[in-house]
């Protein structure tokens, strides 16, 4: 009789976790028609970041990152775990810090990216925990072409490989545990992996691999031109040394991925150094082995477990910043920018980045710890030098789930002011949008004095849409020649995904087309024509 009825009630409670479960599934990527979604809580999420300086994930420190968080209205915070700290004695791990991180960001109401500063760190391996590190034949450095010892993990290190492998998934297996409403959305494993000052390693390991067959997996994508059975010189020539240690570092980050993924398969991306988009030049001019543009193929055979490949952009210029856009969205890569500059010039390239369909962008840097990295990441902050970061987010943040959503449907374009580039089109079909920047009433486009507009357009109906923007005019042309007409022209919100108008622009607000400016304003706009 007990028998039976414990046998009931535990049917019960697996039936109830399961229906929690469901209602509550694990945040992950979908990819339809070339596009990507992040979905979390169920639908499309759009991560508007910002990350922390690299010493700020303790809990001494926290105190000056969420204030900096809450003023931009960040929904995500990327935050560092660091393996000096998650280790600190072989097979003894100390969830501590990560646990107190995740309470604080439930109580400030933001999901969390975990980085993973474990074996890479910008190319070094100086998160190492002090006992490895006291240890380096056992966890080599990678030896350069003049058999110096260079100061950049070995991706031909087993003993370090099964090290990182027992330590992230340990830390997996503690996120599955602990975190089940699913505040950790992402992670980044290990960081812009990769080496400076060496093309590869050429550690005896390393050589008897170079001078082997090149993977069969690999030689597959190529197509039928490859040569079976040839070594990495045979096969790429002059690019064999990039390539190899390319996918050393992939295969090597891909195996610590799918163990971890085995855990707990949270979405997993490798954030990458870049080399310059426009005019690489070689190797030795950028961090080798990382996920830069041109190996991007590599990496996707050689670390399935990884879902992105995200470019840190630093860029300053609009030119290289539009151009990496361009090549890290990719139907087989969602774009995801975890690291970039936050001056407001960089601000606005957040529309860009919707524009190429991204799932997230998150500036560097932005704590009140008073480091500064310049000129990368934020200048030494104060609410002030924020502003045009949390204005993209004042804007996106109320409509982040709608702008997620239709950016997967296909139905939304945003752009970034150029600068000399005063108006820009944008085909809808039926209709164009035309946005142009520094519009006096009726005069014509100046362009901003810095260019720092930016708009947001999407269709919602054949002759409906939302629109949003800052620094900037939105008009509309009819494809059929008539002329536009707004029939209503609404700012408001949306609640609980239904749109909640606020009140109707006319006159002064219409006549010459749709102005922003740095108020967070959303427009729903029904079109005719006469
Ligand atoms: C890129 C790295 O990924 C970050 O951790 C940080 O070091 C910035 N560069 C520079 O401050």
């Amino acid at each position: 009789m007990r028998a039976a009825l414990v046998a009931i009630l535990s049917g019960l409670c697996i039936g109830k976790l399961q229906a929690q479960a469901d209602n509550n599934p694990l945040p992950h990527l979908v990819t339809q028609d070339g596009r990507h979604a992040l979905i979390v809580d169920g639908a499309p999420f759009l991560m508007l970041g910002a990350q922390c300086h690299n010493s700020s994930a303790w809990p001494a420190t926290l105190p000056k990152v969420w204030p900096a968080i809450d003023y931009l209205h960040a929904n995500t915070l990327e935050i560092p775990v660091y393996w000096e700290q998650f280790e600190p004695e072989p097979g003894r791990f100390d969830t501590s810090v990560v646990d107190t991180i995740i309470k604080q960001a439930r109580e400030h109401n933001a999901r969390l990216v975990l980085l993973w500063f474990a074996t890479w760190k910008n190319g070094s391996s100086h998160y190492l925990p002090p006992w490895m590190k006291s240890q380096p034949d056992k966890y080599p450095r990678i030896i350069g072409k003049d058999g110096r010892r260079v100061d950049s993990p070995s991706p031909h290190a087993p003993a370090t490989l099964a090290a990182d492998i027992r330590a992230f998934s340990a830390l997996m297996r503690h996120l599955k545990a602990k975190d089940t409403q699913h505040t950790v959305i992402m992670v980044q494993v290990q960081n812009e992996p990769g080496s400076w000052n060496t093309v590869r390693d050429f550690s005896p390991e390393a050589e008897k691999l170079f001078t082997s067959p090149v993977p069969a997996e690999l030689l597959k994508v190529m197509g039928t031109n490859a040569p079976a059975g040839g070594s990495w010189s045979e096969v790429f020539g002059t690019n064999a040394d990039e390539y190899f240690h390319a996918w050393s570092v992939a295969h090597y980050i891909g195996q610590v991925a799918a163990t971890g993924k085995a855990e707990y398969p949270l979405p997993m991306y490798v954030n990458a150094s870049l080399r310059d988009p426009l005019t690489p030049g070689p190797a030795s001019k950028y961090e080798s082995g990382g996920a830069t543009d041109n190996v991007l193929w590599i990496w996707k055979v050689a670390a399935p477990a990884i879902d992105v490949l995200a470019p840190d952009i630093y860029q300053n210029d609009s030119a290289r910043y539009l151009k990496v856009l361009e090549l890290y969205s990719r139907p087989d890569n969602a774009l995801f920018v975890p690291e970039t500059g936050g001056t407001s010039g960089q601000a606005r390239m957040c529309f860009a980045a919707l524009g190429h369909g991204a799932i997230g962008w998150s500036p560097f840097g932005f704590d009140y710890t008073k480091y500064a990295n310049q000129p990368l990441g934020a200048p030494r902050l104060t609410e002030e030098s924020l502003g045009q970061v949390a204005l993209n987010y004042r804007i996106l943040g109320p409509i982040m789930r709608e702008v997620a959503r239709l950016n997967f449907e296909g139905k939304l374009q945003a752009v970034a002011e150029e600068k000399d580039e005063l108006k820009q089109t944008l085909d809808f079909g039926n209709w164009q949008a035309v946005v142009s920047y520094g519009v006096a009433r009726n005069g014509s486009p100046k362009g901003n004095s810095e260019p720092v507009g930016r708009a947001l357009i999407a269709k919602i109906g054949e002759n409906e849409f939302l629109v949003t923007g800052a620094f900037c005019r939105v008009d509309f042309k009819a494809a059929s020649g008539g002329q536009r007409d707004f029939l209503r022209v609404e700012e408001g919100g949306y609640e609980k995904g239904a749109w909640r108008p606020l009140y109707i622009w006319n006159g002064d607000e219409t006549d010459w087309g749709l102005d922003f400016s740095s108020a967070p304003q959303v427009l729903r706009v029904s079109l005719g024509t006469y």
